[in-house]
């Protein structure tokens, strides 16, 4: 009886039988000899069909077995330099539990949209099969983090009854016989929270009605968010910058093989170290300026903006104090200067930009109340946000890290679809 095993231990069966259940990658032939490459979703390994030293029926199988058949495999694990990973299958025994007549996704290129319907079917491929595992890798990268650094997991709602981030980007929902609303982020259950546990964080999908077409905007993203109680803006950054370096390391390390199929350029993610380089608002736009770039002081940056500025450095750069009429109502203003906020967004580099924003909110009552007025909100749906500040009000930051913009970064990726299992963006809600 041969063994079960997965094709990623395949190294510790050398000389030994196993079962292999997946499916075939790709097959050629020489007639006497039939060449499969098997996936079971740990990885990919060549498995060899030679006339004889398998059942004839099987050999016949092995022989037509097309691409995406469902398959049983038996055979000895063999040590071959040659075979990609090393290891090769020399079969003694082919099952075919399904075929796959007419598999849409061939070898052959295939255009974005056409590859976008097959979404379903094209997370098989080599390329979207290591770029979700980078991208798990990196999801466990940022919690183990978190939770080996003193923050605790606590989890924000989805269905919310006001806006986080304003109230352009809001997707409405029937609420039974009212309104609400898919949530932007968590940062306002996650201050309620820092305020009961002193470092906490969550980790959820969030939704933006963004009508942005580009390669950085997807409409359900997912986000972790941290947030500190008794902290101020640098202190944050500190964490930011921590964090992100621990986890591009922890990928680096652990998903070398898959970022190789990506063809990324790992020399440049070595690199990532503490402490990041910072710049105020200020700065970058006189940067801009400078390189010609229409901007004057008071605009919110635009994708090229960020793109010509994250190209300037070869580490993530913090872009500190924007003015507080481009940001969230909550950003605690500069005391010095109360037109630019505490709060900075860091843009990773090779042109990627933004990958978090964040910084220190405010703690004051009254101003808060100013602020969400002046942002035409109803202070009636904010109610309970407003007793953080009645109720033992503390200084206290966050920031929110987006994972496909994380990974677009860390995977060299030229567009955000790609980051996320099933993408919806402006105009595509399927699969
Ligand atoms: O800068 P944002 O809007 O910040 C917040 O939501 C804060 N409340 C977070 C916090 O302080 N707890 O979004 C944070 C990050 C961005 O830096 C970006 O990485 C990602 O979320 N993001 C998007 N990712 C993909 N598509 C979009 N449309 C995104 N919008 C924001
Ligand atoms: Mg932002």
């Amino acid at each position: 009886m041969a063994e079960g095993a997965f094709i990623r231990d395949v190294a510790s069966f050398e000389g030994r039988e196993v079962e292999i259940r997946g499916w075939v990658y790709n097959s050629r032939s020489s007639g006497r000899i039939h060449f499969l490459i098997l996936r079971d979703g740990t990885g990919f390994m060549q498995a060899v069909a030679v006339q004889g030293q398998l059942p004839d029926r099987a050999f016949q199988a092995a022989g037509f077995a097309p691409q995406e058949a469902a398959v049983v495999a038996r055979g000895l694990v063999r040590a071959d330099r040659r075979a990609p990973g090393g290891y090769e299958l020399e079969l003694r025994d082919l099952e075919v539990l399904q075929g796959s007549p007419g598999y849409p996704l061939t070898l052959k290129e295939h255009g974005v949209e056409f590859l976008m319907d097959h979404r379903h079917l094209w997370i098989r491929s080599p390329r979207q099969h290591a770029l979700l595992r980078v991208r798990a890798e990196l999801i466990a990268a940022c919690r183990d983090f978190l939770d080996s650094d003193g923050f605790t997991l606590v989890d924000a709602p989805i269905l919310t009854p006001a806006a986080a981030e304003g109230t352009t980007t809001l997707f409405e929902i029937r609420y039974f016989d009212r309104s609400a609303y898919l949530t932007q982020s968590g940062q306002l259950y996650n201050e309620a929270a820092a305020m009961a546990f002193g470092k906490v964080y969550c980790y959820g999908p969030t939704f933006r009605a963004e009508k942005s077409k580009t390669r950085r905007h997807l409409i359900e993203f997912w986000m972790i968010e941290p947030e500190m109680a008794y902290c101020d803006l640098e202190q944050c950054l500190e964490v930011e910058e921590r964090m992100v370096s621990a986890v591009v390391a922890r990928v680096v390390e652990r998903r070398r093989p898959e970022l190789a199929v990506l063809g990324r350029d790992v020399s440049k993610l070595e690199k990532i170290r503490p402490p990041f380089p910072r710049i105020s608002y200020d700065e970058a736009v006189e940067m801009l300026q400078r390189a010609g770039h229409s901007i004057k002081w008071g605009d919110d940056f635009g994708a090229p903006d960020e793109s010509y500025i994250s190209q300037q450095f070869d580490l993530p750069v913090f872009v500190l104090r924007y003015p507080a009429a481009c940001k969230a109502f909550y950003m605690q203003p500069d005391p010095a200067r109360p037109e630019v906020v505490l709060g900075a967004d860091l843009l990773a580099p090779e042109g990627y930009g933004e990958i978090i924003g964040g910084g220190q909110r405010i703690h004051d009552l009254e101003l808060l109340q100013a602020r969400i007025r002046e942002h035409g909100l109803n202070e009636a749906n904010y109610g309970w946000y407003l007793d953080l500040r009645r109720y033992g009000s503390v200084p206290h930051s966050g920031f929110g890290l987006g994972i496909e913009r994380t990974l677009a970064w860390m995977a060299g990726l030229e567009h955000i679809r790609e980051a996320i299992p099933f993408p919806r963006l402006l105009h595509r809600i399927y699969p």
